[in-house]
């Protein structure tokens, strides 16, 4: 077998490290990477099971790269490594070795495993393991993902994180601290710190909370740009909205998933919070930080979920106006509370609310782009643009997509001025200006995305 390896990922950001975190692993015990799998005597699938049909999909994949004349070997890792461990053996021959999303610093028995011609399965978790920062193999050159909590304690009803990913394990303070320190020494423009519910943060050792972590690391000398996932609404309290406003390094991005605009099915969800509850919340936020760019998550077609349950969800995203909506369809999840639910709903109803709700929402982002047109944003290049070669794509301060035409000699990495000429609702589009000093705060560079007196 060759020692090089490749490395599929699906889903969240979460994953996303998880597969840098893997492909650390490897390069120790001294694989190289490949991008083509006919070419990997490895592949790697690090599947996501919070969606649509995860098993079918794995097992297909699974199947092509069976065919293929190199014949690799195939693991398996993520949930739905975790959700099925043993059973998949059964399921496909092909693979070699299931490895859950606590175990991943375990790849190297799987790997001496595979040597042996012997098949392994590591699932559960383990509140002792070593994150081992040290190996993580970073692919991008501008931004950082730090994991500060692993798992989820909240046991939403439709979620299957919780079993996927266990229970909450926060790092200590100083052990991410100490990461986002080296990030910033390799130079590094941005740190996103993640975590299923990131604000339900507790160090091990001191009891500090998310918001006085989060204060360490936006005074770390280097990073121009801090941003974190996924928060809570329950769990976010005014000492956080504090930091987010003396800051200037914490981004004035914020993703705060609502899930839904009813009070009856945000209580099915057990999200613990209400619709008035969450509105205060994003007053409180814009008093505090008055153009931040809030994004969120919803469900359309819970369980239950009648015209006028729906029709609460599109008013709250009416009266909060977020310039990022990520939308799904209600999809039951083994083990969960809520795929027991009775009234389950017909795809067609779930199909036909999801599309009623993204034409608002890109009205909505629509319109919060375009006033931003005419104004000068700085812009963290991340690299070439996917619709064109002669076009960067980078993304401001808060978190918009930004396109703009190749200028002058900046690169991957560098913050340019960019003045903002069209809008649309996934997308800005500019000119290039000036190249920005990394140290500049940014804020001052920044026109007010939005006016104080139509915040909810
Ligand atoms: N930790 C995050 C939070 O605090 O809400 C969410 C994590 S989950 C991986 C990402 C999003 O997937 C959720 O916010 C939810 O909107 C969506 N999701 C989770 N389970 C789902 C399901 N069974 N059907 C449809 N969407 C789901
Ligand atoms: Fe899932 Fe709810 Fe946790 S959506 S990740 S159980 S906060």
């Amino acid at each position: 077998m060759s020692m090089t390896y490749t490395i599929e990922t699906w889903g969240c950001q979460m994953n996303h490290h998880d597969s840098e975190r893997l492909a650390g692993a490897f390069e120790r015990a001294g694989f190289r990477a490949v991008d083509d799998p006919r070419q990997a005597g490895i592949v790697v699938l690090n599947t996501c099971s919070v969606r649509e049909k995860p098993v079918q999909k794995l097992l297909s994949r699974i199947g092509e790269l069976s065919n293929l004349a190199n014949g690799p070997r195939i693991g398996v890792c993520g949930c739905v490594a975790q959700q099925e461990g043993e059973e998949l053996l059964a399921r496909a021959k092909a693979i070699a070795f299931v490895l859950g999303p606590g175990q991943i610093h375990r790849l190297p028995e799987a790997l001496d495993a595979i040597a042996r011609d012997r098949r392994v399965v590591l699932t559960g978790f383990d509140a002792a393991a070593e994150h081992n920062a040290g190996a993580i193999f970073r692919t991008s050159s501008t931004r950082g993902m730090i994991t500060v909590i692993e798992g989820c304690n909240e046991h939403c009803t439709f979620c299957v994180v919780p079993y996927t990913r266990g229970p909450e394990i926060s790092r200590p303070l100083k052990d991410v601290v100490q990461e986002a320190s080296g990030l910033a020494a390799a130079g590094l423009k941005e740190i996103e710190l993640l975590g299923q519910t990131i604000n339900a943060y507790r160090c091990p050792v001191s009891g500090a909370g998310f918001a006085e972590l989060l204060e360490e690391i936006a005074t770390i000398e280097g990073p121009s740009r801090i941003r974190f996932i996924t928060s809570h609404p329950r769990l976010f309290d005014d000492r956080l909205i504090d930091v987010l406003a003396r800051h200037p390094k914490v981004s004035r991005y914020l993703h705060l998933p609502f899930q839904s605009g009813s009070d009856r099915i945000l209580a099915r969800m057990r999200r613990r919070y209400t619709r008035a509850e969450y509105l205060d919340l994003v007053r409180r936020i814009r008093r505090a930080v008055p153009d931040i760019n809030l994004s969120a998550d919803v469900i359309v077609g819970f369980p239950g979920e009648s015209e006028e349950d729906f029709a609460e969800t599109l008013s709250l995203l009416e009266e909060v106006r977020f310039g990022q909506v990520f939308a799904f369809a209600y999809s039951p999840r083994p083990r969960t509370p809520a795929a027991r639910y009775g009234d389950q709903l017909p795809g067609e109803i779930k199909k036909r609310r999801l599309a009623a709700l993204f034409e608002r929402t890109d009205a909505i982002a629509t319109e919060l782009n375009q006033r931003l047109v005419g104004s000068v944003l700085p812009v963290l290049i991340d690299g070439e643009s996917r619709r064109s070669a002669s076009d960067w794509q980078g993304r401001s301060e808060d978190n918009r997509v930004v396109n703009f035409p190749k200028a002058g000699d900046f690169g991957v990495g560098e913050i340019v001025n960019v003045r903002i000429v069209r809008a649309g609702a996934h997308s800005l589009y500019g000119r290039c200006v000036e190249a920005v000093p990394a140290r500049l705060p940014l804020a001052e560079t920044v026109p007010a995305g939005r006016p104080a007196d139509d915040a909810p």
